[in-house]
């Protein structure tokens, strides 16, 4: 698949590690032109042939398959609203966790969500899926927590889209676990909240992950 990903930092860097081991075309754009640069310098030194970056979001957008938002939330949002028509028929991952200024809390009101609000700032014609936003950076690019494959938890309305992401989460050898309508952002967003939290006083360094355990196949 041919994967947009905004922001080149710490996610952007993860989720593109996880999309280059699954054999999906990544483009990079960063609102500073070095910083995407710099990653996919750095994804080629990894081996990665497939990485290019852009300065053109709006070109880029129509060309892929999935744009993922790996900004801050209020980057998020204003980048949804700056593609606008962009954005059509497209299937849009927001991975924000949208933390207020001392990281223990959240900016948005228990009734939405981080994701619900982007929603409303796409074309109609465009899907939003949550994901991401439970899976620490560092961990994305090692693929692994302690050896076992990482849970991505995903919500979203649009059952296709969802589908397409689930694909593209298991391309990258990961489970993709659905956990409903896009409206289960405000617990996945509260989940991501929470693993921010445990840092501390786990000393788990931003490499813990959230793990659902199954019973065993009937
Ligand atoms: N880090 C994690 O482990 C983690 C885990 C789960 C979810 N998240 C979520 O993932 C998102 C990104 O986190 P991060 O740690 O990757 O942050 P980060 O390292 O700061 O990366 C964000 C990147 O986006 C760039 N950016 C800002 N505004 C932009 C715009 N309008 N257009 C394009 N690029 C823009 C930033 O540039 P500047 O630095 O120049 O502003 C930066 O390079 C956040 O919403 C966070 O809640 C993070």
């Amino acid at each position: 698949m041919r994967i947009l990903i905004i922001g080149a930092g710490n996610m952007g860097k993860g989720i593109a590690t996880r999309a280059i081991a699954g054999g999906n075309t990544v483009t990079l754009y960063d609102i500073d032109p070095q910083a995407s640069r710099s990653l996919a310098d750095t994804l080629s030194e990894s081996g990665a042939a497939k990485t290019s970056v852009t300065e053109r979001p709006s070109d880029a957008a129509r060309d892929s398959d999935i744009v993922i938002l790996a900004s801050w939330y209020g980057s998020n949002l204003e980048i949804a609203k700056q593609l606008g028509n962009a954005l059509e028929n497209k299937i849009v991952v927001d991975i924000s966790n949208p933390l207020n200024e001392t990281y223990d809390g959240l900016v948005t009101a228990p009734d939405t969500s981080a994701a619900e609000t982007i929603r409303q700032a796409l074309p109609a014609s465009a899907s939003l899926v949550k994901a991401f936003n439970t899976t620490f950076a560092g961990t994305l690019v090692a693929g692994n927590v302690g050896g076992d494959s990482l849970d991505v938890f995903i919500a979203g309305d649009d059952t296709t889209a969802k589908e397409t992401i689930k694909s593209f989460v298991q391309s990258g050898g990961m489970n993709a676990i659905d956990t409903g309508a896009l409206e289960r952002a405000r617990q996945l967003e509260a989940l991501g909240l929470l693993g921010i939290t445990l840092q501390g006083p786990l000393g788990t360094g931003f490499m813990s992950g959230w793990k659902l355990t199954m019973p065993a196949a009937a």
